[in-house]
């Protein structure tokens, strides 16, 4: 039998970015744990599949395949990005990858309903400490100040935005709050969707884009 069957059909869909994965501290972590969840969970009937992209061990030339990428996107019900915070926000080539992945008429606007009621999951670090994230010291906004763009794609694509796993100060945690925030990672993994905490999420924000959105683009008038 094949343990991580086909890369196609997952249930859960890990998306992967760093752009110095060998030298990462926690995020290799995290990915070494998600690739274990999805060989282990495979022989359970009832386990989600589990498919994890590492998107610079795959397009170190950065030229994603747009195609591919969507067709695993298709079947998941559960979406994760996972990455360090770099900048307040995302690595560059997961950003391309949402630039290039999540098309207007595939991924939102008319026709746009690909990932409708898929649920997205941000599981990220950052090297700056929690109490860094505050006004009175450097980093001078709560951490959730930087999450609007975020929610917001999620939003105009019709998924849930998940509360985010955050482990802050990544180089500095001591090591068994690595190996809980791992094990909290796993096992979200596997058991999505029977979280407790979704018991008391709102429902989805829908936000459409008017079909007249963008006069002149040709990907709107062959829907
Ligand atoms: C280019 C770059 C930008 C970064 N920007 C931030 C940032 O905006 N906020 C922050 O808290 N840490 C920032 N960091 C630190 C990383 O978030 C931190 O190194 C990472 O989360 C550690 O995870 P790892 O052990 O998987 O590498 C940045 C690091 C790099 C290399």
């Amino acid at each position: 039998m094949t343990l991580n069957p086909t890369p196609a059909g997952p249930d859960v869909l890990v998306i992967t970015a760093h752009p110095q994965m060998q030298d990462s501290r926690v995020n290799r972590r995290l990915m070494k744990r998600a690739r274990e969840a999805a060989t282990h969970a495979q022989p359970q009937a009832s386990a989600p599949r589990i498919v994890v992209r590492d998107l610079y061990a795959l397009y170190p030339d950065y030229l994603i395949d747009v195609a591919a990428e969507q067709a695993l996107l298709t079947p998941a019900r559960l979406v994760v990005w996972q990455h360090p915070i770099h900048w307040y926000s995302m690595p560059p080539l997961m950003k391309l990858w949402v630039d290039e992945v999540l098309t207007f008429g595939w991924a939102y606007g008319p026709g746009g309903n690909a990932l409708r009621g898929k649920d997205l999951w941000l599981v990220a670090t950052t090297g700056g400490p929690e109490d860094s994230y505050h006004p009175e010291s450097y980093n001078r906004y709560r951490f959730d100040a930087f999450l609007p763009p975020y929610e917001q794609t999620a939003a105009l694509c019709g998924m849930r935005f998940l509360p985010p796993l955050l482990l802050h100060g990544a180089h500095k945690v001591d090591d068994v709050e690595v190996q809980v925030h791992e094990a909290v990672f796993a096992q979200r993994l596997t058991s999505h969707p029977d979280w407790p905490e979704l018991a008391e999420l709102e429902e989805v924000l829908c936000a459409v884009v008017p079909t007249d959105a963008r006069p002149d683009d040709d990907a709107a008038e062959a829907q």
